[in-house]
């Protein structure tokens, strides 16, 4: 919580096809960017509060969460929980944040809630990444009304495609109701295994119906990725010269150089 810059860029990550490498994304993304001297707070929107066990930590229903600061109005800020990493925040989860979803459901608000909160700690972080749960949900739904942009986690699989159209249906329709100027940050291959030619094909197919909406950074399919989280780690502590980490640190690079453009650079 370090003010140093001006307005944070707010990025959901959001697919609702589960298992996709939202959440991997969230932890390593957000430890990169802090790594590379950006402020940045992981907001975990998920009840299944992986990015907080992923974080070092334990999900633990009696710590203050997302959840309040959603539905009582308790400050981000004072929700916001140091990581290992330095500059790194994050604003922890839990699964009663399922109830959310009911409890928000008949306020006139119901999709703004997040984006009213966020516009209070803007100005103390350069980065804002909301790991979004596998659905299209009113929780998702407040992260694409509170972002800026979105990054599209594919994984590279039959059926990758499954869901991305959904999405950016979806997209177009809360810039019409809420949030015009969302853009897509980009579509990012994860699990990418160089020696498949499934792999290569879903990249060539992505290029061929999204163009540079395709990040030019593919996340290799890497174990280390998967481990670290078990140890309450981003991959930049765990294994920080892996393969893994390394293309998380070009990913933040690819996005740092893509906010100098402008917002909606990529839309
Ligand atoms: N690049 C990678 N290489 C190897 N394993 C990975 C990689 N990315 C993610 N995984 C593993 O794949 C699984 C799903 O990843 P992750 O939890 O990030 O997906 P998700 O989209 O957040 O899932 P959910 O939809 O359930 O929230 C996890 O076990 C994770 O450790
Ligand atoms: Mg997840």
């Amino acid at each position: 919580m370090i003010s140093n810059s001006a307005v944070a860029r707010i990025i959901a990550i959001a697919n609702q096809k589960g298992g996709v490498g939202k959440t991997t994304t969230a932890i390593n993304l957000g430890a990169a960017l802090a790594s590379r001297e950006m402020s940045t707070l992981v907001v975990d929107f998920d009840p299944q509060a992986n990015t907080t066990a992923g974080m070092g930590y334990q999900r633990d229903p009696t710590r203050r969460s997302v959840y309040q600061g959603l539905l009582n109005d308790v400050p981000f800020d004072d929700l916001a929980l140091k990581t290992p990493v330095d500059r790194l925040f994050i604003v922890p989860s839990e699964k009663n944040l399922v109830g959310a979803t009911l409890e928000l459901a008949n306020r006139p608000d119901r999709e703004q809630i997040l984006r009213q909160k966020l516009e209070l700690i803007r100005s103390q972080y350069n980065f804002i990444l909301l790991d979004c749960p596998p659905a299209l949900d009113l929780l998702t739904l407040n992260a694409l009304v509170a972002a800026d942009s979105v990054l599209i986690p594919v994984q590279c699989e039959y059926f990758a495609l499954e869901g991305v159209s959904e999405l950016l249906d979806t997209l177009i329709r809360i810039r019409r109701s809420h949030n015009p100027k969302l853009a897509v940050e980009g579509i990012l291959l994860t699990m990418f295994d160089d020696r498949t030619n499934l792999s290569h094909q879903v990249r060539d197919d992505l290029k061929d119906f999204f163009g540079d909406q395709v990040f030019d950074t593919l996340i290799p399919r890497n174990v280390r990725l998967a481990e670290a989280p078990s140890h309450g780690q981003p991959i930049l502590l765990y294994d920080p010269t892996c393969r893994g980490a390394e293309s998380y640190l070009q990913l933040a690079k690819e996005i740092i150089d893509h906010d100098s453009k402008g917002p909606g650079a990529r839309a």
